[in-house]
């Protein structure tokens, strides 16, 4: 194989001319020029693209950080607000610890810590995110390994065992590969490559930086890898949602419990989701009417939400539908929609 120093500078040399522009980089220009990235923007952005695309992370991270430009204005931002930006980007936990890790940080004076076991110790950062800050916001030569560099590194080294297993190797293959010299570009560089040319179908080997080098383009099966384990196939769930519109056109809206799923978030009133429908648990007795079904679909099953509504008064937790749309998570969002179609 290549050596490792070949390697990553034939990445850095392609990253230099094709990197992607986002709001929160530094590009490889002004790093050389002593521009340094904020940690604050480091840790937000991959806290946000943990399981989320770089497309729809975006406006979010611009909103967040001019509303709250340090780390301390989050921390000391109401929690619900937090919660309340977050909808719509899934995965609510990570906002909940997102708030708590500002504060965290805030209440040790504001800066984050440099290395990676440090930064592990904090809410919502698992090793993935660990080493992702440490190599992007602080430049230490950090394993960065999310599913992109796994696709790479089980393509470079033509790794046929199938994933989960094949894990471990995958790691130690990218920790192998990880240069002393300009680690935070190299980190971002192989996400890059695997968003752009080593993508999951159709990899553009031809004008890969590392297609002399790759086992798997040599031996024509870098498509086919990484070989994953069958998927479990997800259970489907029932629930029924309550849309309560009293007559000035706003919602009935409940907080969810903090533990579970959606948790601390603002929603309709539901009854619980289990693969048997459960039984009706309206928020009071009325005459509710189905008003249509929404499908969606979360990280361990698919969800069928019946919608029934009413038309009454209920003084406490009334709010604008546009509001609750807004500041709800997408499958509530969903069954507000629903009201505002023409019947039929
Ligand atoms: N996905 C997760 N973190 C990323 C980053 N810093 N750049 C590009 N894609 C990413």
């Amino acid at each position: 194989m290549t050596s490792r120093e070949t390697l990553a500078g034939r990445l850095l040399h392609w990253y230099d001319r094709h990197h992607r522009t986002m709001p929160w980089r530094v590009a490889p220009d002004q790093r050389v020029a002593g521009v340094r990235p904020e940690p604050y923007h480091v840790w937000l952005s991959e806290v946000m693209l943990q399981q989320t695309t770089v497309a729809a992370v975006r406006d979010y991270f611009v909103n967040f950080t001019r509303r709250w430009p340090t780390v301390a204005a989050l921390a000391a931002a109401p929690r619900d607000d937090v919660l309340a930006a977050w909808a719509g980007l899934g995965y609510y936990a990570r906002a909940r610890n997102l708030h708590a890790c500002a504060q965290a940080v805030a209440d040790a004076g504001g800066r984050f810590p440099e290395i990676e076991e440090g930064l592990r110790a904090l809410p919502g950062i698992g090793p993935y995110t660990a080493a992702a800050i440490a190599a992007i916001a602080f430049d230490e030569p950090a394993a960065v390994v999310d599913g992109n560099v796994e696709r790479v590194m089980a393509r470079l080294f033509a790794e046929t065992d199938p994933l989960p297993g094949v894990k471990d190797r995958l790691k130690s293959h990218a920790a192998g590969l990880t240069p002393s010299h300009r680690p935070g570009d190299y980190a971002q560089a192989v996400m890059d490559l695997g968003a752009t040319i080593c993508t999951p179908r159709q990899p553009a080997c031809g004008i890969c930086p590392w297609g002399a080098d790759c086992r798997a383009s040599a031996q024509g099966i870098a498509e086919h890898l990484p070989a994953r384990a069958p998927k479990k196939v997800k259970p489907v769930r029932h629930g029924t949602a309550y849309l309560a519109i009293d007559r000035a056109g706003r919602v009935l809206t409940v907080r969810r419990p903090e533990s579970g799923l959606l948790g601390g978030m603002l929603a309709l009133p539901s009854t619980d989701w289990a693969e048997a429908p459960p039984e009706p648990a309206p928020p009071f007795a009325a005459d509710w009417q189905p008003l249509g079904e929404v499908r969606h679909t979360f990280t361990h099953f698919h969800l069928r939400l019946a919608v029934d509504w009413v038309q009454a008064e209920f003084g406490q937790g009334a709010m604008a539908p546009d509001e609750a749309e807004a500041t709800m998570p997408t499958v509530f969002a969903k069954a507000l929609r629903l009201a505002r179609q023409p019947a039929g």
